[in-house]
């Protein structure tokens, strides 16, 4: 049975990044919780925002197209609201070393944006940022928790670790109520699965769903703290409502670690006809690979009472369900 999650009705809340993956679920859920919600993003062409990802609550919502960049007009629509959920990120780990001046933007500087937005305007509004288990880079002790030290092997995941940084300091010096969530490879309804470039399960989702083969680099041997993104979404919706997380780190992955490889064959068991194939690293690939990511999630259970519920087999059948019907809108 779905965990009950604090009531949030009549709260105002602003998602940033409400088109992508994690914030047009949150979205939905803040919604069906009763709370006024309203998204802002950009619908940055390199993230994996969509605007359909919203189709099914777009009269229900405000809208507002703008960039966490655009200080002024964020600071406008953080001024009243009483949660504010940071989904904002420039999201691709290769597209971070191509371009690593957008990237330091819109994952430093737009999160700087939106922390002097709320200290400036509206200091008591709740905070909750997302870090990335990729912040940790090759791990030095395993299962890794909230203390591991952070070596990130990407510039994305530099930026977002800095960024977290910020945050807690707000949080610190301005006694702003924050918290971080790191997650780990989140799938589910409305990921972005057309392309490499974003989390590799939901790309393997998306060849599996036009029946392609799914290939691996390497043997696949690797393992990952899998997640489905509805228990992101209770997390994020319980971090809002605990002042006993202000100030704190939470790791909120999967209770199983799979391997890259048993990732792939479950995809193609329930979800795919297609066939899973090994290929040697490419070297830019190679380059940023973590290795494995074996991450505790004992901080988060115990502080929130929060964990993953159901299985990876349900939350694959789940994501087939949505995807079956919408898939002309996720994959050209
Ligand atoms: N998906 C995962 O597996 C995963 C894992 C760990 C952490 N995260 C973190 O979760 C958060 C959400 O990720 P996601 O998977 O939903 O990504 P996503 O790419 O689907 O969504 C990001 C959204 O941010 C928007 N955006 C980008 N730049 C913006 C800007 N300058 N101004 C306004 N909006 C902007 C995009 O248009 C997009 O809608 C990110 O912080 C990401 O780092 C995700």
């Amino acid at each position: 049975m779905k965990k009950e999650l604090p009531k949030i009705k009549g709260k105002k809340v602003l998602i940033a990044g409400g088109l992508g993956f994690i914030g047009s679920n949150l979205a939905h859920e803040c919604l069906r919780l009763g709370a006024n919600v309203t998204i802002y993003d950009c619908l940055d062409p390199n993230s994996g925002g969509n605007l359909f990802n919203i189709d099914a609550i777009k009269n229900s919502v405000e809208l507002v197209f703008g960039d966490i960049l655009n200080f002024d007009l964020v600071s406008h629509h953080i001024m009243d609201k009483d949660i504010l959920f940071n989904c904002a990120a420039s999201t691709s780990h290769p597209f971070s070393m191509k371009e690593p001046w957008i990237d330091l933007d819109v994952n430093c500087k737009g999160v700087i944006n939106l922390l002097e937005a709320a200290r400036r305007f509206n200091k008591g509004i709740k905070f909750v940022h997302i870090g990335t288990s990729t912040q940790l880079g090759r791990l030095h002790f395993r299962p890794a928790n909230e203390t591991h030290p952070e070596f990130p092997t990407d510039i994305y995941s530099a930026n977002k670790s800095v960024s977290e940084k910020y945050v807690l300091i707000y949080g610190n010096a301005y006694g702003m109520p924050v918290t971080v969530l790191r997650f780990s490879n989140v799938y589910g309804p409305r990921a972005s699965i057309h392309s490499s470039d974003f989390t590799f399960n939901n790309y393997f989702v998306g060849l599996a769903l036009q029946g392609k083969d799914i290939t691996i680099f390497g043997k696949g041997s690797q393992k990952r703290n899998i997640v489905y993104v509805d228990d992101c979404v209770s997390a994020l919706i319980l971090a809002s409502q605990s002042e006993k997380v202000n100030g704190e780190i939470l790791f909120a992955v999967g209770d199983v670690h799979y391997s890259v490889a048993e990732i792939a064959n479950q995809i193609v068991k329930h979800i795919g006809k297609g066939m899973v194939k090994f290929v040697n690293w490419p070297d830019e690939r190679k380059a940023i690979e973590i290795g494995d990511a074996i991450i505790s999630n004992a901080k988060i259970k115990d502080m929130l009472d929060w964990k993953p519920e159901g299985d990876f087999s349900d939350g694959l059948i789940k994501t087939r369900e949505y995807f079956e019907k919408y898939l002309g809108h996720y994959v050209k």
